[in-house]
């Protein structure tokens, strides 16, 4: 029997099954599978749910999230198969993003590794602890592009591009749910949920939950791929975003979920609403309940998370003919597949090992794993004169609000971490550096100076102890400094508190927080060589930092091993590999900047500036910060000229291009080489490049390695202006390159 056969079988089973249920259950029972209320252990909005073990014994509800914990969740599991007159099994998810107890680092980190095997390895590991406490499925992985720093969902993607996005999406789909005919077959699997669909982090002016507009040739060429590759991959489950798409809210649009998603995708799987997504639609100001939640069913949304308005209003539109039986058989059915194919038909306690709980979760192996990704997701920003690494002697200063405290540490989303569990940043460095140096803290500012605004950045009770503080601003400061002078290096602890980006954290002014910025030109002034470890959900201004301060080491929210990672970092037992996925601009006033931009009709010559009457500002060049695929090693690459296997093919044919990259330095280090592709002349405008492949390789110090990328027809395609996915003979420039901007160029055409 192929696997196609078993599939087909699988199927039949499944559906037989399904049929002989879905016979027995009466309409109210139908639409209780679509209900999803939240446990109100972990909430994200507004709306709380209240009775659920009623609804849950009246089959009025289909699944359940944010419980943590395998006994609380054994029993509820217990009243729905015991207690309902159906014993229909539960759903219960949880926002695992970035993993479980053990966290890694928050995903624009993960992004920044580059490394898939890493970030399957990441999934697979939250899936196996998050399984092992009673969750069957999660709400990731977060796919949206952003070019918009000031949103701070940004964190919580994998940045600007949609190739690196596709690939990311991928293999974490492939860690949650395993591969293929394998995929939910062992109990260490949970469902994905690709979100959020679609484009919400095109939100307007980077303001969460705010408008998204755009032609349907920038979605499809720039922001639809990655939740097409989670589809691919096979993603259980799609969530559908709160913006609005071509004017009608996601969870409302037809077009969007059954035209592109169904039909032209093929995706199989369920729709599950964003929190109270259907009831915010009255506010999107498309009708009332009853009417919104009509038009999510008919848009082919098959689950209401926490709006209850499926429950409370469908059984009225059915009588007033605004929807059919049909639409509502369609999605019961495709919420009992999800049941069906995760096995609690077939074992509702799948999931409810309470020997697992003991065994599994925040295991040695998965913390060491974790301490490893972490210091693989650092971006090395700056690194004057060698001052990093870090020598194991003599006295270093560690300063700085986010020096000395252990809930910061994970990054937002962090929904099921132990708060306590996390080392600081100051006992890491201790930890790794051994008895040899001596290590003096000092906290030096607050996080902010305005408390108004700090109580409004920490979420979940992450404050950052503020309150507890009796020293004045100058006596922290002078503090630090006396500390700073009688050191060796100063270690600069600063940026943003973890819930300054994640949902609903929208910043304007993106230079590190005013007291902090204060207290590192102050650090700077001592003369002492000063290493500023970044801590942010996203990118920020830097450059005053760039231009003053000797290195700069951007370590995101790394996890709960984050401290003991950026340890081995800055003394040097690891040399930093990471890569931006998102462009650094120099001001806010740039932004929208990303490096896969059009050429336009006047552009500006490459790190030209100023001319007039070309695109560019009157007062700052064009140029990023540090632009996309940015990243320092200790180690120093050098890339040789771009060799083509030819210079022409056509449409059945493939080229490849090689470089030789060398490592000219004592130190072994790894490197990303990228892939960029220009289409010089298209029936559409083209963007100036466009990552088309990457390769993460490790080379050895004083030794060279040719690395090599096939590039094929299929590479080239793009959606034309009728949207259709098409290449198009004609010259292409190759580049290959450490980042977006320093590459070395050959050009080849289709003929
Ligand atoms: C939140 C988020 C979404 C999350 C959901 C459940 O508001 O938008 O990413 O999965 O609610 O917590």
């Amino acid at each position: 029997m192929t696997a196609c056969d078993s599939q087909k079988s699988g199927d039949a089973s499944m559906n037989k099954f399904i049929d002989k249920l879905m016979d027995r259950m009466t309409l109210e029972e139908k639409i209780g599978q679509l209900n999803l209320p939240s446990s109100g252990d972990i909430t994200t909005g507004q709306a709380r749910s209240n009775n659920i073990a009623d609804k849950i014994r009246a089959g009025a509800v289909g699944g359940l999230f944010n419980i943590k914990g395998v006994e609380k969740i054994q029993e509820v599991q217990r009243i729905a198969v015991e207690e309902s007159r159906l014993k229909i099994p539960l759903l219960f998810g949880m926002d695992v993003i970035h993993g479980y107890e053990t966290v890694f680092p928050i995903p624009l980190g993960m992004a920044a590794t580059w490394d898939m095997k890493a970030i399957e390895q990441s999934a697979r590991i939250a899936a196996i602890e998050a399984s092992a406490d009673g969750i069957c499925w999660t709400f990731s992985p977060m796919v949206d592009i952003s070019r918009d720093p000031r949103w701070g969902r940004v964190s919580e993607g994998s940045g600007e591009d949609p190739f690196l996005g596709g690939e990311i999406a991928k293999a974490m789909v492939y860690g949650y749910q395993g591969k293929g005919d394998s995929a939910y077959r062992e109990k260490t699997n949970i469902m994905a949920c690709v979100k959020h669909y679609a484009l919400y982090g095109a939100a307007e002016a980077g303001l969460d939950y705010n408008t998204t507009d755009m032609s349907r040739i920038r979605m499809f060429n720039e922001y639809m791929y990655p939740y097409q590759a989670a589809v691919d991959a096979g993603a259980g489950s799609v969530m559908s975003s709160f913006n609005e798409v071509d004017g009608i809210p996601a969870t409302a649009n037809k077009w969007l979920i059954t035209d592109v998603l169904r039909k032209q995708w093929g995706f199989g799987g369920f729709v599950v609403t964003d929190y109270t997504g259907i009831m915010e639609m009255v506010n999107h100001g498309i009708g009332d309940m009853r009417e919104v939640s009509a038009r999510a069913l008919s848009a082919g949304v098959d689950m209401d998370m926490v709006s209850e308005g499926y429950l409370s209003t469908l059984q009225q539109s059915l009588k007033e003919g605004k929807i059919t039986e049909k639409e509502i058989d369609q999605a019961c059915r495709r919420i009992l597949e999800a049941k069906y194919k995760l096995g609690l038909f077939d074992n509702p306690y799948k999931y409810c090992d309470t020997e697992r709980a003991k065994t599994d979760i925040y295991t040695d192996e998965h913390r060491s794993i974790a301490r490893r990704i972490s210091a693989e997701s650092f971006v090395l920003l700056k690194n004057d004169k060698q001052t990093l690494p870090i020598k194991k002697k003599g006295k270093i200063a560690v300063v700085g609000p986010l020096a000395n405290t252990s809930s910061n540490m994970p990054g937002t989303w962090s929904v099921a971490v132990n708060m306590e569990a996390p080392a600081t940043l100051v006992e890491g460095l201790k930890e790794v550096a051994g008895d040899k140096v001596e290590i003096v803290y000092a906290k030096g500012s607050h996080l902010m100076s305005d408390a108004a605004y700090e109580e409004r950045a920490t979420l979940f009770g992450r404050t950052l102890y503020r309150d507890k503080e009796k020293r004045s601003d100058i006596q922290m400061l002078n503090e630090a400094l006396n500390v700073a002078h009688g050191a060796d290096v100063v270690v600069a602890a600063l940026g943003e508190s973890s819930e300054m980006s994640g949902e609903s954290s929208s910043r304007t002014d993106l230079n590190i927080p005013d007291v902090q910025k204060t207290l590192l030109e102050e650090l700077v002034k001592t003369g002492k060589p000063v290493v500023l470890v970044l801590f942010t959900g996203r990118p920020l201004t830097l450059t005053w930092e760039d231009k003053n301060v000797s290195a700069i080491l951007n370590v995101w929210f790394g996890g709960t091993e984050a401290a003991y990672a950026i340890g081995d970092v800055l003394f040097g037992n690891v040399n930093p590999g990471g890569k931006l996925p998102v462009t650094f601009p120099q001001n806010v006033g740039q932004i929208p900047l990303f490096y896969n931009h059009k050429n336009t009709g006047r552009p500006l010559a490459e790190g030209g500036w100023f001319e007039k009457f070309r695109a560019n500002y009157l007062d700052v060049t064009n140029e990023p910060l540090y632009p996309f695929g940015y990243g320092l090693s200790y180690a120093q690459f050098d890339y040789s000229d771009v060799r083509l296997s030819t210079d022409q093919i056509d449409r059945n044919g493939m080229l490849t291009a090689s470089v030789t990259v060398t490592n000219n330095s004592e130190c072994d280090g790894d490197e990303i080489v990228q892939l960029y592709i220009r289409d010089l002349v298209g029936s559409v405008t083209r963007p100036v490049k466009e990552l088309k492949g990457f390769e993460k390789v490790t080379i050895r110090a004083g030794e060279s390695k040719d690395i090599s990328f096939k590039i094929t027809p299929e590479m080239l395609k793009f959606y034309n202006s009728d949207i259709q996915f098409v290449n198009e003979v004609g010259e292409f420039e190759v580049m290959i390159g450490t980042n977006s901007r320093d590459v070395k160029k050959a050009t080849f055409s289709l003929k």
